[in-house]
């Protein structure tokens, strides 16, 4: 992970320079950052409608690692997923919105994000994902991972928060409820975090930005 600085530029880019901009200072200051309700309506509304009429089987479970290092494990992780593609307007809409979100934090912190990859989570009540972390220092090319949750209505009661524990050891886990809209970013590198187990339904997208980690004796595509 680079060390940040923060340009001195002011970017004016699109629709949510507010948002990106609280983001940037965030990861600048804290390493993370919470919005609740903040990603647009419209956009969070599309998405929202779009996973109501996606096919069960569109969902597979999710592999710990990536590619070559797949393997199931029901113990660390048991919620079912979907990867992002661009074939329909609302998963163009996120990508257009991840990637302007990609540009700001690259001209604004100097990060030099190269590609970005996403999916849906689905947690069925009882499911989980245990502590842990997105990338791993010296052989991670992810960045920065990005977090939003599309659940109605979430009550605290509901369960499934996101524990989000803090590089000092001396500073309490944050507890994020996946209220909807909430935009949730991190750098991927510093913060284990984990899903408690939920007692109802609960819809999130999670991505990562990449470094390109490619060189000669091994291309890495951007996905
Ligand atoms: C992940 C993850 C958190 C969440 O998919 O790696 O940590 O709240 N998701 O869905
Ligand atoms: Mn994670």
């Amino acid at each position: 992970m680079p060390a940040l600085t923060l340009t001195d530029n002011h970017p004016d880019d699109g629709d949510h320079p507010v948002l990106f901009e609280n983001i940037s200072r965030d990861l600048l200051l804290k390493g993370y950052s919470i919005n609740p309700y903040a990603l647009p309506l419209g956009l969070a509304e599309e998405l929202w409608q779009h996973l109501q009429q996606m096919p069960n089987t569109a969902f597979a479970n999710a592999g710990i690692g990536r590619q070559q290092a797949y393997s199931r494990n029901g113990f660390v992780r048991s919620n079912l997923i979907a990867w992002i593609q661009d074939d329909c307007p609302a998963e163009q809409h996120w990508l257009q919105w991840a990637t302007g979100l990609q540009s700001y934090l690259n001209r604004r912190l100097f990060l030099g994000l190269f590609s970005f990859e996403s999916h849906f989570a689905h947690y069925a009540t009882g499911d989980f994902y245990k502590r842990h972390l997105d990338a791993f220092k010296g052989q991670a090319n992810r960045v920065i991972s990005l977090i939003v949750y599309l659940n109605r209505d979430w009550n605290p009661s509901d369960g499934g928060e996101l524990m989000l524990y803090q590089p000092a050891a001396d500073q309490d886990p944050l507890r994020v409820t996946p209220t909807f809209g909430t935009v949730v970013a991190f750098l991927s590198e510093d913060f284990p975090h984990e899903v408690l187990p939920a007692r109802r339904d609960r819809y999130s997208i999670a991505g990562w930005y990449r470094l390109n980690s490619s060189h000669p004796e091994r291309v890495d595509p951007p996905s």
